[in-house]
């Protein structure tokens, strides 16, 4: 019988041999959900961002297909868009003027004749796979690796689908530095640490180390109790009405997680690990059910905002980066994960096995 808490090697937070085993074995390789379909709502827009090192170009073709491609001009490199979103009709390179469209083929080439011969068909972006499901646009950085969106999510699609993410607003999005991967995304697997983290902001909501816990491949749902789950005792199960008393969070392997939360507000996490271990980058989006139009509606998505923003800077990431500080000192060989954080074990067993079966 498998013990039920687990211990895992130290080595698994700090050694960058192993980091980049794993960066190149899991980041590198398995589709990751790069954007929300709602972040290119429209033809010709874009998204340039960099991961894992990668300068990454994700558009919207006008034909409506999202494509993902290396953000590297083919003449000599220069990234042909900055980094950030919005709407262009083309992508000019900076450094000496060609020209891109949103399906990545180059379509000018500054002074063509005076510059020789070239084979312009053959020189458009180096595209990475890409697809669009459940809301996100899902990205390999490796060009010509293949993947099935169908096949990566199972029935974590059908879960996913019931937010219909497609169909939200963003109201805010920020990048905010965090710790280590490894650090970091413990925190987004577990509520042990509501009522002592974050007894003062999100864990006032919550009911602390109580959560319910279903995986579907390496992907996971993680249902919170709300404070006013209590409220249902003593009503008959035919009248419950659970949607307002649980909190759910779907985890996508290996770094994004939707918390669809209640009174229409949503906050999709990314987490991108830096070109070091110890480092991150989490790009938040905050999310509204409705378009906003009154006074109070902004006012209330304005304070969900600030109150994730505040638990994640102030007090994950916070305890985070002591966290990260200390893994050095010699003080734990090993870190523990007990029964009552299954999905920060199911995580780490996964990358394990990722790591293992592409050895
Ligand atoms: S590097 Fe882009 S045009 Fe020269
Ligand atoms: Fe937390």
């Amino acid at each position: 019988m498998r013990a039920n808490t687990m211990r895992q090697d130290i080595d698994a937070y700090r050694d960058p041999v192993r980091y980049a085993h794993e960066m190149e074995h899991i980041f590198k390789r398995l589709p990751l959900a790069l954007a929300l379909s709602i972040e290119l709502a429209e033809p010709q827009t874009y998204r340039a961002m960099t991961v894992i090192g990668m300068p990454v170009l994700i558009t919207r073709g006008m034909d409506g297909v999202a494509r993902a491609f290396i953000n590297a001009c083919r003449h000599r490199g220069a990234p042909v868009c900055a980094p950030g979103s919005g709407k262009t009709k083309q992508f000019v390179c900076p450094y000496h003027t060609w020209v891109y469209d949103h399906t990545g083929a180059l379509t000018a080439v500054y002074d063509e004749a005076k510059f020789g011969d070239l084979d312009k068909a053959s020189l458009g972006l180096t595209e990475l796979p890409c697809a669009e499901k459940s809301g996100f646009i899902w990205v390999a950085l490796t060009p010509g690796a293949r993947f099935d969106i169908d096949d990566w999510l199972g029935d974590f699609a059908d879960e996913l689908d019931t937010i219909e993410l497609e169909n939200w607003y963003l109201f805010e999005q920020r990048d905010l530095p965090g710790p280590g991967w490894k650090v970091c995304w413990d925190g987004y697997l577990e509520a042990y640490h509501h009522n002592s983290l974050h007894g003062r902001t999100v864990g006032k909501y919550t009911i602390g180390n109580l959560m319910l816990h279903d995986t579907y491949g390496p992907h996971q749902r993680i249902v919170f109790g709300r404070r006013s789950l209590r409220e249902l005792n003593g009503v008959a199960e035919v009248d419950w009405q659970p949607d307002e008393h649980i909190r759910l969070i779907h985890s996508i392997f290996p770094n994004s997680s939707v918390s669809a939360v209640l009174n229409g507000s949503c906050l999709v996490s990314q987490v991108f690990p830096g070109p070091t271990l110890e480092t991150t980058i989490t790009r938040q989006s905050v999310l509204t059910a409705k378009k906003l139009e009154t006074a109070e509606e902004i006012v209330a998505a304005e304070l969900f905002s600030a109150t994730v923003l505040q638990a994640v800077v102030e007090e994950d990431y916070n305890m985070g980066f002591k966290i990260q500080a200390g893994l050095a000192s010699g003080g734990n060989d090993a870190f523990l994960y007990g029964r009552n954080e299954p999905a920060v074990q199911h995580y780490h067993r996964q990358v394990a096995k990722f790591v293992a079966a592409s050895d």
